[in-house]
């Protein structure tokens, strides 16, 4: 029984959300391995829209079991307020079909203020982040100095553990010019919410072996892409996960031969929100385009997103990085109209032609894209539901694709709906 890992090839915001949802349907347990609340995963079922940040994009399908894993980092606020959003549009959530690893880390007001802090300081590399407190999360992970959700089970225990926190994050806030942090207010930060959290934690690991062993399918939903990874991406203006498919193993507690298809979803042209480098960026009427018929506006901070030309020679890279099998191509329709389409093949590096993306950040500015070019098509695609109904450049177009990033197409979205997919490969039958 196929078990398989969604993850974006991109720099997010490729769809996730929405095939995620589709995949749904045939499997029993969708997991979340890494992020936090800065996804912002869309899904749209008949009309009506759910954006999603923390909760993964199983929970709109009754019956299914949701798993928030050990890699996630959570901040308990926001876990309450989208359970809440979300039951209000009429998707059961409660313990029954939700989980949350034990051993996953806390997000505090101190990491999201520190996070805010950082990008409003003059000083430093300006990432351009969601100010989540996601970095700051992370390291304190890393630091062996996090609160974890089990901690939420046993208040006793609190007091010694924020004293160990502040310990640091006083003295950084000091030298940030910032009035310090009272162990009381986190304390109380943390045990106003404990109650809520209480009934959805869990062991993970076991209860994900536990599925494992009876049979049942497992989805892995990645959050942001490849080249938002904390080691493969476009450092230092990545987030602070790995979001590369080798971490659904390690973010759930399974192994990695649970993994058995890697699907990376691939926008079929490229968007980015924040700093950092962006090779096949259109900063003119090309990149309004994209921007305008793909409504490329952030779920999560409402920020307009960087639009370009599909860069076959980064996809390329990240079907390596993350071991993807076959691609979920999207956003095809946005292209309809166009009268020329452009795609990345390779770049010029200091006069040299190259293939793949180089580690600097020096480098990674100074690449310059060279474009292969296609006549574009002017039927529409939008909403279509079969290979057939595709104009014959469209296909050609899928078909490059496919052959530049060395992996095949195993579904084709063409609109937000959930229905309007087109199934070429089953991941789970592969
Ligand atoms: P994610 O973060 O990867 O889940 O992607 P987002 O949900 O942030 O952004 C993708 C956006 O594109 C959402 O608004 C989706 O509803 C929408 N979308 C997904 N697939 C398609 C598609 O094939 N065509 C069009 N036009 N929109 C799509
Ligand atoms: P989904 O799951 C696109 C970007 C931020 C910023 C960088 C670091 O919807 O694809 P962070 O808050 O994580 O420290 O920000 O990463 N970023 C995303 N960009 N889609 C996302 O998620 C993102 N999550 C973070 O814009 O550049
Ligand atoms: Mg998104």
């Amino acid at each position: 029984m196929a078990n398989v890992v969604v993850v974006g090839s991109q720099w997010g915001d490729e769809g996730k959300g929405k095939i995620v949802d589709w995949l749904s349907e045939q499997a029993d347990v969708i997991v979340r391995f890494q992020g936090g609340h800065n996804a912002g995963h869309t899904l749209v079922i008949d009309g009506v829209s759910y954006k999603l940040s923390l909760l993964p994009s199983g929970v709109a399908r009754s019956g299914k079991l949701s798993v928030i894993g050990n890699g996630v980092v959570v901040d308990p606020h926001a876990f309450v307020s989208e359970v809440e959003r979300i039951t209000a549009q009429g998707v059961t959530v409660g313990p029954e079909n939700l989980r949350i690893a034990e051993n996953a880390t806390l997000i505090l007001s101190l990491h999201r203020e520190l996070d805010a802090l950082r990008e409003e300081s003059s000083t430093g590399t300006r990432i351009g982040t969601t100010k989540r407190g996601i970095g700051p999360a992370y390291e304190d992970k890393v630091g062996r100095r996090a609160i974890r959700v089990m901690d939420l089970k046993n208040l006793s225990t609190l007091p010694a553990k924020i004293e160990r926190l502040l310990a640091h994050h006083n003295p950084l806030r000091r030298g940030l010019g910032q009035p310090e942090i009272l162990a009381e207010a986190i304390f109380e930060e943390l045990s106003s919410v404990a109650d809520k959290m209480l009934p959805y934690i869990d062991s993970v690991w076991r209860l994900l072996d536990g599925q494992r062993r009876e049979g049942k399918r497992i989805l892995f939903e990645g959050a942001q892409g490849a080249l938002l990874d904390i080691d493969h991406g476009t450092y230092p203006f990545v987030t602070s996960s790995n979001t590369v498919a080798g971490q659904a193993a390690t973010g759930c507690g399974l192994g990695p031969n649970s993994i058995d298809y890697v699907l990376g979803i691939t926008k079929a042209y490229t968007t980015r929100v924040g700093e950092g480098p962006f090779p096949t960026e259109q900063k003119n009427e090309v990149g309004e385009f994209l921007g305008t018929r793909g409504r490329e506006f952030g779920t999560v901070t409402g920020r307009q997103r960087r639009c370009g030309w599909f860069d076959a020679v980064l996809v390329r890279q990240t079907v390596c990085t993350s071991g993807i099998s076959g691609i979920a191509l999207t956003k095809l329709d946005v292209l309809d109209g166009l009268d020329e389409i452009k795609i990345c093949v390779a770049y010029e590096l200091d006069g040299e032609r190259i293939d793949y993306l180089p580690a600097s950040q020096g480098a990674q500015e100074r690449v310059k894209p060279i474009y292969e070019s296609l006549p574009g098509w002017k039927e529409s695609t939008e909403g279509a539901r079969s290979w057939a109904d595709l104009p014959a450049q469209a296909v050609k177009y899928v078909r490059l694709v496919e052959e530049l990033i060395g992996a095949p197409v195993a579904l084709l979205s063409t609109s937000p709906e959930r229905d309007d997919t087109i199934l070429v490969q089953n991941p789970f039958q592969d």
